[in-house]
């Protein structure tokens, strides 16, 4: 397979991530609900699904501020701190309401990344709505999430996956 260079990855992995957004958005269109946004990062995907999804309330997971004051969410729809504490602090407030989670959470570190979205994935499913969409940078392996074959090739890392419509937890 041809090596793409650094900005060529990068313009690839930029297109797919907001081709991906955008599909995602759409398929959950009939479902109401939050998103959530792991990964505020500089609010360039945070400013993009508040350009898609209209009057629906975002909340953002980051352990740092580093965006714009313009792409920063308000106090009530930020969970400022390490995933791992966030996490539970939105369960607690907000239960398994949510229609779409987005997760931008990818590094250099594949190990890492790999050590992270395993447990991630799996802790997340307690925000998600029955038939919830994902849209991931990293593969996710959760019970109960189905993954979609998207209508374009894209990077090979962004992931959407759909929650499944029963709950699994309780059923026998
Ligand atoms: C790739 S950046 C997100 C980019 C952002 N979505 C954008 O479009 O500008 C990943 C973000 O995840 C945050 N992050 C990574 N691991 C984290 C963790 N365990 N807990 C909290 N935040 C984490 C980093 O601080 C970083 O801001």
């Amino acid at each position: 397979m041809t090596r793409l260079n650094r900005l060529d990855r990068m313009i690839l992995r930029l297109t797919t991530q907001r081709d991906l957004l955008r599909w995602a958005v759409s398929l959950a269109a009939g479902l109401p609900g939050p998103v959530l946004e792991f990964g505020l990062g500089k609010g360039r995907t945070y400013d993009f699904l508040r350009d898609l999804c209209g009057d629906r309330e975002i909340f953002a997971f980051d352990r740092e501020i580093h965006c714009p004051a313009d792409c920063l969410p308000g106090a009530d729809h930020l969970f400022l701190g390490e995933f791992g504490d966030g996490l539970p602090a939105a369960v607690a407030r907000l239960g398994p309401v949510a229609a779409l989670a987005h997760f931008d959470v990818g590094s250099e570190d594949r190990a890492a990344d790999a050590r992270l979205v395993a447990w991630l994935g799996p802790a997340a499913t307690a925000l998600l709505r029955p038939g919830a969409l994902v849209v991931t940078d990293r593969a996710m392996t959760v019970d109960g999430w189905q993954r979609l074959d998207p209508p374009e090739a894209g990077d090979g890392d962004h992931h959407v996956y759909r929650v499944a419509m029963f709950d699994y937890r309780t059923a026998t």
